[in-house]
């Protein structure tokens, strides 16, 4: 599904995001950027473990909830990869859904710093986070046309949803806003 903002495109897949031929793609990380399993765990197996030893060596005290941080892409097709860290979901009266949309711009933000074209995202913390699917959806999408809006880059950012469920949910949430 693909949905034009001004200049920009917003695309949805389903997939696996360490597959995407785009410049940069997100990782759902935790604070002490230590590595996990879920998205996590899988783009640091594809990337390879040069991805651990520069993570450690240029961020030694780790990324606070509600940003992120870019490393090289290692062995990955994308040049960059951005370390999310998202919130954990505690019912939504902890500041989570400003924590998320901080978390997504950030990385909309190193887009465009590094001069990415293209960025991948992940559902942030809609797994082991536990962020409920449906607002994680609204949440991510609203934050990225406004900026897409405001910002007129990147020109391509693509979710990658893993699951035919969380596609969606997406696509849902992405239908209404077209209109
Ligand atoms: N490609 C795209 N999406 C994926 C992939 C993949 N290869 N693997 C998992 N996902 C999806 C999950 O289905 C979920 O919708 O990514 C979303 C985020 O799930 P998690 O990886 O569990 O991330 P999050 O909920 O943000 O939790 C972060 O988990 O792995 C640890 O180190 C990580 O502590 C951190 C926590």
């Amino acid at each position: 599904m693909l949905v034009q903002f001004g200049a920009c495109r917003l695309e949805l897949v389903q997939g696996d995001i360490t597959r995407q031929s785009v410049d940069a793609i997100v990782n759902a990380a935790n604070s002490k950027l230590a590595g996990g399993g879920g998205v996590d765990g899988a783009i640091h197996r594809a990337a390879g473990s040069t991805l651990m030893d520069e993570t450690r060596q240029q961020y030694p005290d780790g990324c606070p909830t509600g940003s992120a941080v870019a490393t090289s892409g290692g062995l990955l097709k994308a040049k960059f990869v951005f370390h999310a860290v998202g919130p954990i979901w505690r019912g939504g009266v902890f500041g989570e859904i400003d924590l998320l949309k901080s978390a997504y711009r950030r990385c909309l933000e190193l887009a465009v710093e590094h001069s990415c074209r293209s960025v991948a995202f992940p559902a942030i913390s809609t797994g082991v986070y536990g962020y409920p699917i449906d607002l994680a959806a609204e949440t991510s999408l609203a934050v990225t046309r406004e900026f897409l809006l405001t910002q007129k880059k990147p020109d391509l950012v693509r979710f990658v949803l893993f699951d035919g469920g969380a596609f969606g949910a997406y696509a849902r949430v992405l239908d209404a806003m077209a209109d």
